[in-house]
């Protein structure tokens, strides 16, 4: 490379024409995926309080919603349930008439080429609100695994495109593939959130989700935030046992794991920009103090350039309906 004066990089942002000639990394629309939030009952549309501009929807509302995000060009959704009753193991996961089942049903009809991809995990559906069974405070490893393995399976039946295990049990995308292809379903891919980290950034969903956890935390089986390199063991742990799509969680704050994984496994890698990600950037702009469109999409940027493939976003519909209106 040549040196200063030679060299002049000013010479290439004298334009927004030159800047865009020259931009190495572009977020569009169809890698960002929407999460939604399914409550029982009809017509209700309720806020989430921490996460402005994002509510639980009835499965009616649900669908309309759905059909919104695919009418401004949202490819995909993220679909989390709320069922009408919560039990010590999740019974409601597991249930084929169950929230997810019938908000699949719902979406396919009002959104046909909408993406239905679904959480698979049972904190929204135990009374304690911990992701597997528990057992003198204990949340059990393997008898948690048959009960992930059937909730798959429902939402497979019920017509999801894709299975997204968020619970962090080892050995749980083995037990989903398994089960999957037992039931007629080996196509059906699987996106693990292969290195989840026991985050403070999820606290706006628990409200959203109903899914805090009644006593205790979740440091015990998601991962430690220090480790990066227990984050690619756990990546190759999913790669090894049939994910198709690893995961990143949260995006922002662990982008170093979200570049190794890429560099390492040259799979499709997806980052989640939780709730809290989400949160911080409506208050700050609520209260005037950043731009916010400016800052979704300098967020969403760094994401991509870190080496996401896929971006679970609660900002995807705002981007995708600024993209259609041209900026
Ligand atoms: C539940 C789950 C969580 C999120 C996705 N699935 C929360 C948790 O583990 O407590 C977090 C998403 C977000 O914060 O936006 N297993
Ligand atoms: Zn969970």
């Amino acid at each position: 490379m040549s040196r200063f004066p030679a060299s002049r990089p000013r010479r290439l942002r004298r334009s927004e024409a030159l800047r865009r000639l020259v931009r190495e990394t572009r977020v569009t629309v169809e890698q960002l995926v929407q999460p939604l939030f399914v409550v029982p009952g009809s017509r209700v549309e309720r806020p989430v309080a921490s996460m402005p501009g994002v509510a639980q929807h009835s499965v009616d509302r649900v669908a309309e919603e759905g059909r919104r995000l695919a009418d401004v060009g949202v490819p995909a959704v993220l679909l989390f349930g709320i069922p009408e009753t919560k039990d010590s193991h999740g019974s409601g996961a597991l249930d084929p008439d169950g929230i997810i089942p019938r908000a699949l049903e719902a979406l396919r009809k009002a959104a046909p080429g909408l993406l239905l991809i679904t959480d698979v995990c049972l904190c929204e559906y135990t009374d304690h609100g911990h992701c597997g069974v528990v057992q003198g405070g204990e949340v059990l490893n393997d008898p948690t695994l048959a009960l992930l393995a059937s909730e798959a399976v429902a939402h497979a039946q019920a017509g999801a495109d894709m299975v997204a295990p968020s619970d962090m049990m080892d050995g749980r995308v083995a037990a989903i593939r398994a089960a999957l292809d037992e039931a007629g379903f080996p196509e059906l891919p699987i996106m693990s959130y292969a290195a989840k980290f026991a985050s403070a950034l999820y606290g706006p969903f628990r409200d959203a989700a109903e899914s805090t956890p009644a006593f205790g935390d979740r440091r015990a089986y998601q991962m430690d935030p220090p480790n990066a390199d227990e984050a690619l063991r756990e990546v190759a742990l999913d790669v090894d046992e049939g994910a198709d799509i690893v995961m990143v969680k949260p995006a922002l704050p662990y982008l170093d794991v979200v570049w190794r994984v890429k560099e390492r496994f040259a799979l499709p890698v997806a980052a989640y920009q939780v709730s809290g990600e989400y949160a911080m950037v409506k208050a700050a702009a609520a209260n005037g103090w950043l731009d916010e469109t400016r800052v979704v999409d300098e967020t969403l940027l760094a994401i991509k350039r870190a080496g996401a493939d896929v971006i679970v976003t609660y900002f995807a519909k705002d981007v995708a309906t600024r993209s259609l209106r041209g900026n």
